[in-house]
Order: structure tokens, then C-alpha cells, then sequence
């Protein structure tokens, strides 16, 4: 039985390269549906439009005139009546537009297509808020739409319309995916998929959420805050794991319900690389990997029955390093449930084979023995079909090598995605980030990057990198002046390991 397994996982995953087709809508760009102005009062587009994008497994992407010109996304929406509200979590304080505030405080937002903007801030690594507030601000609301839905079934799991296995296809080639929960009036992407040994089931986990009530006509952070977990599958089965923000706090358990899902998938990705345990290449090159990497492209793997998303990426030497955080621990035993005590599953993968895991429990600071396990892993990389051009390059003083700020400007103000590449760092690899908020500063901008953990160099390579013991997040402010601020502070608890400024040239790529 196991053979058969192994061999129908393998037959899944060998997907030859010029099989891979571009598909007309991967250059499709971001599209501006709705503008509404300081008061909430649509001045451009319609809450209709964007309300049926969202809930048909568009992503979405918001503008906000704050005292700053402000761009990010959004990572799960929902509607309420004619209106929509999405929770925009990537964002730590800031003292200036380039600049960490010193006591590190997360900033979460609750945005409504109402015009209302609800911030709410907990400090890092403490489950105590700084402050709430809400306001109503000028916005506007892009969209970029996946493809037709894929799988649509009922609470029970029997389908409604389409095959779970056209999503086990889709998610076998690198596809992003979504779900839409019609009974939550509520849609997400999920930041990990898992296929079951079985072939025959999808669980999509979502980490990204804060808790929240319905406060019609929009949406609002409840006060004394926590994560919420889902784990969604193709079975109708929807399991919950409910974290207080900032320490291990455990929030009693809902009934785990049966839901009606509807899977949608953005194919726009192919096979770059595949490669065995030990690092051979299988299929794709290195080469292929590596220089779509370093164009801009987003990279996702594909580990044993796993599909993720790294949340950063670094090349050293000629190898590629993913950095998984956007994942919670599953029970081993079943891939549909949460292990209950509430553990980050983290992971640095190389091209070389080693994969490096670190479990800490979710607001907690403290590593136990099998906290770091290294294996060895088979891996398929791909990587983004989408156009992504190189619109500046500056060295560490600001000086434009390149292309223009202007440019840059010009993308971010139409909604595109951004990604930069900063040179070469203290243990000799570049970094590859998305930027998670652009702030607009006359002709500059600042990107932020939130989900990254200090790593350091393994002694017995040159290519590989590990998990820095006592970790530390470490947020960065890239500035096309080339100014890098960079605010660390300890993984699970409030403490300050320090703030400091560097130099960088940066190369920066958009995704219209
Ligand atoms: C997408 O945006 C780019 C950059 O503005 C532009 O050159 C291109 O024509 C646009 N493509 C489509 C299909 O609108």
C-alpha cells in the first residue's frame, strides 16, 4: 500500500515543463474597481463590482489616504449587506514614513468599503492593546481576478459543481487557492494546501486572521484579541484554533462546523525545479529557479503532499533558501486538525535538500527538545508566470542605476504588487521580499516586510541557512534612498533586541 502511495504522489508531481502554458489572464493587471472618498461616499466604480470580484476568489489590494499615502492587501474579506470589510495585518508601527516606532506594537486594520478604517495595535509579543481607534478615510479598492471556480461542494462534502481532484491538479502545479464561505459571507486565501494520501482530499489552512464582530455596516476587532486559525477541507469540515495575540493563551473552542466551500485556483505558476533529497536536480534547473528569483517572481514549493508560499526568500551561493512561516502545526495523525497546542510549524528549505524546521508554541518564547529537526526532503520549486518587470535599481546612497522612481511610483498608485531584492548582507546572501505596505513619500517610497526571522549562516555550508537560536522577528523598512530600518524583537515575547539602520542598493519589480 505504501508503494502505491509513493508512486501515485511521484506520478502527481511530474509535470514536464513545456507542458506549461501561459494562459492569457496571468498578464491580466490589477483593475480599479471602487474609490470612495474622506466621508465613505462612492465617487468612482461600484461596491457591487467589487463585492462579486472578492467573493468569486479575486485578490484584492487597498489604497487608503492616510496621513501617508498608503497601499496594501488585504488576506481575508467580508461582506456585510452592501459592504465589504477586509483585515489588512501586515504592518508594524512606524515613527515617520521610513522609520519603527522603538516599542514595537502591531498595527491591524479592519477596512470597510463604508470609508471606515478601525486600527487597532498590540504590542509585539504582549497580549495588551496600545490603542484602538477608527476613522474614515479617502480609499481605493484593486482587484485582479483567478480563474473560473474549480470546486464547489456542499457542508458534507458532496460536490455541487467540479471534481476535487481538478484542485488537486491545479494545486499540484504550483496554483494558488482560495476559498469562499458562502455561510460566513467570507473568503481567504489559503497560505498552505495539503493534499491527502488518499488523493481524494484538499485542506487549505488560513493563518492570517484576527478575531472579530459584526458591527453593521461594517466589521470591528473585538478587544482582548486572538488569532483564528482555520484549517478548511474539500470534506465541508472546517476546524478552528483559536491563539490570544502575544501569548500562549488558548481561546475555548467553538464547535468545529460543516461548511459549503467554493475552491477557486490562480494557475499563472509552472515548474521551475525539482530536485531529491539529496539535491539532485530531477527536472527544471537550479539556473531557471534562481534567476526567476532574482527577477522578481514569486516561488512556491511543493513539499511531499504540501504546497506553501516561503514568506521570504534568500539566495546564498548558487542555492535558493525558502523561508516558511505562514504555516500552524497540524495533528500528525490527521491532516485536517490543528495540533491542540497551538505551535508555529517554521521551516527553511534549500535547494540542497535540508530542510530545518523551529516549533515554538504561538506566543511563547521557548524552544523544547524537537523544536529543531533537520531532514533531508525532496522538493518541486515553481515559480509566478506573471509579468514582473525591473522598474528601478539604486545603489546603497539612493543613486538610480536603472529605470526611474517614477516608475515605481506609478505601479504602486495602480495597485500593483511589489517585490525588491536587497544586495548582499552580512552572511553573504541577498534577500527577496514582498513588500507587505508602500508608503508614498514625494518621489520616494517605503516598503515595508513584516514575516521574517533572524537566520545566520550553517557552519557546514556555504549555501544553506539556519534558525538563529533565541529568535528574534526582524522588521525592515526598505527606502528607494537606500535606507534600511530594520526593529527586532524576540519571537513570542516583548522584548527588544534592537533597532537599527543600514545601507542597501535595492532592486525593485512590479507586478502590474
Ligand atoms: C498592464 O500595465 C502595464 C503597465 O502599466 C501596461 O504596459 C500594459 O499595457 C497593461 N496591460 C493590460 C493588458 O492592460
Amino acid at each position: 500500500m505504501a508503494v502505491i502511495v509513493a508512486l501515485f504522489v511521484l506520478a502527481l508531481i511530474w509535470i514536464p515543463v513545456s507542458a506549461v502554458s501561459l494562459s492569457c489572464s496571468c498578464h491580466q493587471n490589477w483593475t480599479h474597481v471602487l474609490t470612495t472618498d474622506a466621508n465613505g461616499v462612492v465617487t468612482f466604480g461600484s461596491k457591487t463590482d467589487l463585492i462579486s470580484a472578492a467573493m468569486t476568489g479575486s485578490d484584492v489590494r487597498i489604497y487608503m489616504r492616510l496621513w501617508v499615502n498608503y497601499y496594501t492587501s488585504v488576506q481575508n474579506l467580508h461582506t456585510v449587506g452592501d459592504n465589504i470589510c477586509g483585515q489588512a495585518l501586515f504592518h508594524i508601527g512606524k515613527a515617520t514614513w521610513r522609520t519603527f516606532q522603538d516599542n514595537a506594537y502591531w498595527w491591524f486594520l479592519n477596512v470597510c468599503t463604508t470609508g471606515s478604517v478601525q486600527m487597532m495595535r498590540y504590542y509585539v509579543g504582549k497580549h495588551v492593546s496600545v490603542s484602538t481607534n477608527v476613522g474614515t478615510y479617502q480609499m481605493k479598492w484593486f482587484v485582479r481576478g483567478s480563474g473560473p471556480t474549480v470546486y464547489k461542494h456542499t457542508s458534507s462534502g458532496t460536490s455541487l459543481s467540479g471534481d476535487v481532484r481538478d484542485v488537486i491538479t491545479d494545486v499540484s502545479h504550483g496554483a494558488d487557492v482560495r476559498g469562499v464561505v458562502e455561510s460566513l459571507a467570507y473568503t481567504t486565501k489559503m497560505d498552505n494546501v495539503q493534499i491527502s494520501d488518499t488523493g481524494d482530499l484538499v485542506v487549505g489552512q488560513a493563518v492570517w486572521h484576527v478575531s472579530q464582530k459584526f458591527t453593521p455596516p461594517n466589521i470591528e476587532f473585538q478587544g482582548n484579541d486572538y488569532w483564528w486559525f482555520s484549517n478548511f477541507a474539500t470534506d465541508g469540515d472546517h476546524q478552528l484554533s483559536k491563539w490570544k495575540i502575544g501569548e500562549h493563551g488558548h481561546v475555548a473552542w467553538v464547535a468545529n462546523e460543516d461548511r459549503q466551500i467554493t475552491w477557486y485556483t490562480d494557475t499563472c505558476w509552472q515548474l521551475a525545479y525539482q530536485h531529491d533529497s539529496a539535491g539532485n536536480g530531477l527536472q527544471g534547473s537550479l539556473e531557471m529557479l534562481r534567476s526567476a528569483a532574482e527577477s522578481g517572481h514569486r516561488v512556491k514549493l511543493l513539499i511531499g503532499d504540501m504546497s506553501v508560499e516561503p514568506d521570504e526568500v534568500r539566495i546564498r551561493g548558487a542555492h535558493v533558501n525558502a523561508i516558511i512561516l505562514s504555516k500552524v502545526l497540524k495533528d500528525s495523525s490527521n491532516i485536517k486538525e490543528f495540533d491542540s497546542e497551538g505551535v508555529w510549524d517554521w521551516s527553511i528549505v534549500t535547494t540542497t535538500g535540508t530542510q530545518t524546521t523551529l516549533r515554538l508554541r504561538v506566543g511563547e518564547a521557548i524552544e523544547t527538545t524537537g523544536s529543531r529537526v533537520t531532514t533531508t526532503t525532496a522538493v518541486t520549486w515553481f515559480i509566478d508566470t506573471r509579468p514582473w518587470r525591473k522598474v528601478l535599481a539604486h545603489d546603497e546612497f539612493g543613486t538610480v542605476t536603472s529605470g526611474s522612481k517614477a516608475a515605481l511610483t506609478d505601479a504602486v498608485m495602480q495597485g500593483a504588487r511589489i517585490r525588491y531584492i536587497m544586495g548582499i548582507d552580512e552572511i553573504g546572501s541577498i534577500t527577496i521580499h514582498k513588500a507587505d505596505n508602500i508608503d508614498i513619500s514625494g518621489a520616494d517610497i517605503g516598503a515595508m516586510h513584516v514575516r521574517s526571522v533572524s537566520v545566520e549562516k550553517t557552519p557546514r555550508s556555504t549555501a544553506e541557512l539556519r534558525f538563529k537560536t533565541n529568535p528574534y522577528w526582524c522588521f525592515t523598512m526598505a527606502v528607494t534612498t537606500g535606507f534600511v530600518d530594520m526593529s527586532r524583537w524576540t519571537v513570542g515575547e516583548h522584548t527588544d533586541r534592537g533597532h537599527t539602520s543600514r545601507t542597501s542598493a535595492i532592486e525593485w519589480f512590479v507586478n502590474n
